[in-house]
C-alpha cells in the first residue's frame, strides 16, 4: 500500500513538472500568434494607404486590433521564454538583460498604438497615416534591439 501511494505521489509530481515545463513554450507560441496578427493588421492598413484610395473602415479595424495589444505586449516576455525555452524564438537575451530598455520600447509602442486608434477613429486619414508611421517606428525600434532577424 505504502509503495503504491508513493508511486502515485511520484506520478503526480511528474505531471506537475511536465505542466510547468510546457508553460514557456506555450507563452512563446501564444505571443508569436498575436504578433503575427498584429503584423497582418499593420500590413492591411499599410496596403490600404498605399493603394491611393485608403479605406477608413479597414484602417480603423487594423488600428483597433493593434491597440488591443497596446498594454499586453510588454507582458508577453516573462523570464524563461528566451532561447533557453528550447523552442524557436527570435526573442533576444537583451530583453532580460536590459529590462528598462525593453519596458520603454513596450511603453512607446503602447502610446503609439493608442494614438493610431484615436486618429483612425476620428476618420482623419491624414492624421491616421501619420500616427501609423509613428507606430511603425516603435515596432522597428524594438525589433532592432530586441528581436533576432529571421
Ligand atoms: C517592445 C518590443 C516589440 C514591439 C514594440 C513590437 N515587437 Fe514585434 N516582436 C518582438 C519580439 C521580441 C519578437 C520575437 C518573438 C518571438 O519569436 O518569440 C517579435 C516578433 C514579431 C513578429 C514575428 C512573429 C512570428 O513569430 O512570426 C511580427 C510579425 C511582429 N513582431 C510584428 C510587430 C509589429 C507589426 C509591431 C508594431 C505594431 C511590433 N511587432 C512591435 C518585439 C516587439
Amino acid at each position: 500500500m505504502r509503495k503504491i501511494s508513493m508511486m502515485i505521489g511520484a506520478l503526480a509530481l511528474g505531471v506537475a513538472v511536465a505542466a510547468q515545463a510546457a508553460a514557456p513554450a506555450q507563452t512563446i507560441e501564444a505571443r508569436q500568434k498575436s504578433l503575427k496578427e498584429m503584423g497582418k493588421a499593420m500590413k492591411g492598413a499599410g496596403d490600404s494607404f498605399k493603394s491611393g484610395n485608403p479605406d477608413a473602415a479597414v484602417i480603423k479595424a487594423s488600428a483597433a486590433t493593434v491597440a488591443g495589444y497596446a498594454d499586453k505586449l510588454g507582458t508577453w516576455f516573462p523570464k524563461g521564454t528566451g532561447a533557453e525555452a528550447g523552442v524557436k524564438t527570435a526573442a533576444k537575451a537583451e530583453i532580460w538583460s536590459d529590462q528598462a530598455g525593453f519596458k520603454k520600447a513596450a511603453a512607446d509602442f503602447s502610446a503609439a498604438a493608442k494614438g493610431f486608434k484615436t486618429a483612425a477613429d476620428s476618420g482623419d486619414l491624414a492624421a491616421a497615416g501619420k500616427a501609423m508611421g509613428a507606430l511603425g517606428g516603435t515596432c522597428k525600434g524594438c525589433h532592432e534591439k530586441f528581436k533576432n532577424k529571421d
